[in-house]
């Protein structure tokens, strides 16, 4: 007589006799919107921190402060490609501050404050956050195309 198979073992894969693997692929994480109030402009302040020098050219930084609080950062490195700079921005932001509006207004502002006349924003295509508050900011689509990442560009009017 067959031997009756287990819960266990259904779940492990072990039912037909062959070990199955799992699945190494990373799961996405279900999307919930914050409920959190949206974020004012007047709420979000960027502290200019020290501009220093890197191989390529230079970064500029500021803290983000979020009705005093410190919320995250946000730089922008600056790199010389032959006769072009490229700016490229990197916005981040403490867990509890996401989802509330806080990372379009520092796009934006960063963007503004850097005083350059173009800068490009890296954004791996699933980060659903990054991309509508850059857009939301100001970004567009460049025909840049980076390892399968996004580029989006901010131009100075
Ligand atoms: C990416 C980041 C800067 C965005 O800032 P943020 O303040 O969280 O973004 P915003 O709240 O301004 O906008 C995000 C929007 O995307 C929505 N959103 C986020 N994830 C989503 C998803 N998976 N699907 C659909 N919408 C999504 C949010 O609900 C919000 O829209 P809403 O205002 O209509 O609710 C911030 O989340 C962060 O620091 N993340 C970690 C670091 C990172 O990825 N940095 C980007 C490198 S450039």
């Amino acid at each position: 007589m067959e031997k009756r198979k287990t819960n266990r073992s259904v779940a492990a894969g072990r039912s037909s006799g062959r070990r199955r693997h799992a699945s190494t692929a990373p799961k996405a994480k279900p999307f919930i919107r914050s409920l959190a109030k949206r974020a004012n402009r007047d709420d979000v302040q960027l502290i200019p921190g020290q501009t220093t020098t890197t191989k390529e050219g230079k970064r500029l930084f500021w803290r983000v402060l979020f009705l005093g609080k410190s919320a995250g950062r946000v730089r922008i490195d600056c790199a010389s490609r032959g006769d072009k700079m490229d700016a490229s921005i990197d916005v981040q932001l403490n867990q509890a501050s996401r989802g509330r509006g806080i990372g379009t207004i520092v796009f934006q502002r960063a963007s503004e404050l850097s005083g350059l006349p173009e800068v490009l924003a890296t954004i791996r295509k699933g980060n659903i956050a990054s991309q509508i508050a850059a857009r939301r900011a100001g970004f567009v689509a460049s025909e840049d195309q980076r390892g399968g990442e996004l580029v989006l560009i901010w131009r100075n009017r």
